[in-house]
């Protein structure tokens, strides 16, 4: 009790992914035609969903995965179960970018990502797996051999 085994599957997984699915029909993606859509599962079980929001000046572009997660965050949530990520490549299971990991790492890196094809399928990973070896809040806190006095 209280573990979960390995290969045992949350009844959540699937209407995750659906809304996952359901926010990426609202993708504003003018530009590269290419529509995502994450769905986050708070602690509580609250739900927030993303989509990549594009811009006419490109690199202001969001992704799906962080459009989510400012949602939540902004809304007072800062502990995350799982999110899913859904986008229309048919045989490929939807990859999130390096910056969206590092997003999603700053918010622990033992939650789920669950990477989705159209048909429902998905496969799930860590975020430590997505980003080894990674930085995060906590080094800042860490013992230092340097610091300096104003900052600069
Ligand atoms: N995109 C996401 O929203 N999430 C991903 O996981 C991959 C990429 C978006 C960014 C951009 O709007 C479009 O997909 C093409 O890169």
């Amino acid at each position: 009790l209280g573990t979960v085994a390995r290969g045992f599957n949350p009844d959540w997984i699937k209407p995750l992914i659906h809304q996952s699915q359901g926010a990426k029909e609202f993708a504003y993606c003018p530009y590269s035609k290419f529509r995502v859509g994450a769905a986050l599962l708070a602690h509580d079980g609250t739900v927030f969903t993303g989509c990549n929001v594009e811009n006419a000046s490109y690199n202001l572009g969001l992704c799906a995965e962080r459009t989510a997660i400012a949602k939540a965050v902004s809304g007072g949530y800062r502990s995350f179960k799982a999110i899913a990520i859904a986008s229309d490549l048919e045989d490929q299971f939807i990859s999130p970018c390096g910056g969206c990991r590092q997003f999603m790492r700053e918010f622990g890196d033992h939650w789920s990502v669950y990477l989705s094809k159209p048909d429902g399928s998905y496969k799930e990973m860590t975020i430590e797996d997505l980003l080894p070896v990674s930085f995060g809040p906590e080094d800042l806190k860490k013992k230092r051999l340097f610091t300096t006095e104003n900052g600069s």
